[in-house]
């Protein structure tokens, strides 16, 4: 039921701060701020490294996961698209475990993958969605993400919940390894209960802006995003969104690759998206987005109130959200990039729910 929504995945992005705190509930222990037993009482527990594999939206995801597992818990990661994975034919060792990332359970690519490292003897685990799907019955340990059914095709609440998962994941192999000490883990769990708050904050503020920036997004041809560390996923993932849903092409870009070829593309004509919290790589991205401005690109900047007051912002357009830590920034910055992505396919008058040539289960390799 869409309730008083025009499509599901308006709904689905309203839906979000239910469906983070959900799934917080069953990662976090809000007594003590700390994270429940789910990673020291698995086949995880002692893992040198990890490989995550997963296909769009749920491979942006685990391209975040990435940064928090390094980071947080000192853990290497590997990672790839599911489709990817098995032809690069990687050296195994029993201290590598495989991780699954995949909203339906079903995805036929990362089913595979599943399949193949359980063969090479590999310990495996999933993120899914759908805890009765093949990939969670299949795997050894099932990390789920309580976002509720997703009926849009295009995921929005599956993937903030996977990284609320994720989060939740890499501080609690951060406490395992010792990385992170207990007073470490209580400061970041006091962030992550603040996502669900925030993000309801913010989906009641910024729509007229969005609808505004959507109307003239909608008459593009092309549309580029920018984005460094965590933003740079993030960047991939709005880029994806937007060409699902509006069939605008867009591509998302590290901020630091823009020099290395894409920056022949910049005209007055290609606005170029910028995911820029005011975080440790705000002034890298900074000096990226004036070689934009320089090149008469048109500039819509995505950051927060810290970041705006840093610049002078007359030549641009923004969308300024609140300060929040750097653990739950990828998910507070969600908002704007998948409402950014609906309104546009709103205004291009496309099916949003149901865009031409996609379903919402990928069953066939
Ligand atoms: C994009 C989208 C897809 C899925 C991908 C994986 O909005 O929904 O890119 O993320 O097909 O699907 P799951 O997560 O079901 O394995």
């Amino acid at each position: 039921d869409k309730g008083n929504y025009r499509h599901f995945m308006e709904k689905e992005i309203y839906d979000q701060p239910e469906a983070i705190s959900d799934t917080l509930s069953h990662y976090i222990n809000f007594s003590d701020n700390q994270v429940v037993a789910v990673w020291r009482d698995t086949v995880f527990a002692n893992v040198q490294s990890l490989a995550i594999s997963a296909c769009g939206t749920a491979y942006f995801a685990g391209l975040i996961g990435k940064y928090w597992f390094e980071h947080y818990a000192r853990l290497p990661v590997e990672i790839d698209v599911a489709s990817e994975f098995r032809y690069r034919e990687i050296p195994f060792s029993p201290q590598v475990a495989a991780l699954f990332i995949s909203q339906s359970g079903e995805t036929a690519d990362t089913l595979a993958c599943l399949r193949y490292c359980k063969e090479h003897g590999l310990k495996t685990g999933a993120v899914v969605n759908a805890p009765e799907s093949t990939i969670a019955r299949e795997s050894d340990t099932v990390f789920p993400i309580f976002a509720g059914p997703e009926i849009g095709v295009a995921s929005t609440k599956a993937f903030t919940c996977q990284l609320a998962v994720l989060a939740a994941l890499a501080v609690a192999a951060g406490r395992a390894s010792g990385t992170l000490t207990e007073k470490e883990e209580q400061t970041l769990v006091g962030r992550l209960a603040e996502v669900p708050r925030v993000m309801g904050q913010v989906l009641n503020s910024i729509r007229p802006r969005i609808e505004l920036l959507s109307r003239e997004l909608a008459k593009c041809r092309a549309v580029l995003y920018l984005g460094r560390g965590t933003s740079f996923p993030l960047a991939m993932e709005g880029a994806l969104k937007l060409k699902e849903i509006s069939y605008i092409h867009a591509q998302g870009y590290a901020a630091g690759e823009l020099k290395h070829g894409p920056i022949a593309l910049i005209d007055e004509n290609m606005p170029v998206v910028v995911i820029a919290p005011h975080d440790r790589f705000f002034d890298k991205t900074v000096s990226n987005m004036q070689e934009v401005a320089a090149r008469g690109g048109r500039i819509i900047l995505i950051t927060d109130e810290k970041g705006a007051s840093a610049l002078k912002l007359e030549t641009m357009q923004t969308i300024v959200l609140p300060n929040v830590d750097e653990i739950i920034a990828p998910m507070i910055f969600s908002l704007p990039i998948q409402l950014l992505a609906y309104h546009t396919a709103v205004f291009a008058g496309t099916d949003v729910d149901q865009p031409r040539n996609l379903a919402k289960s990928v069953t066939v390799e």
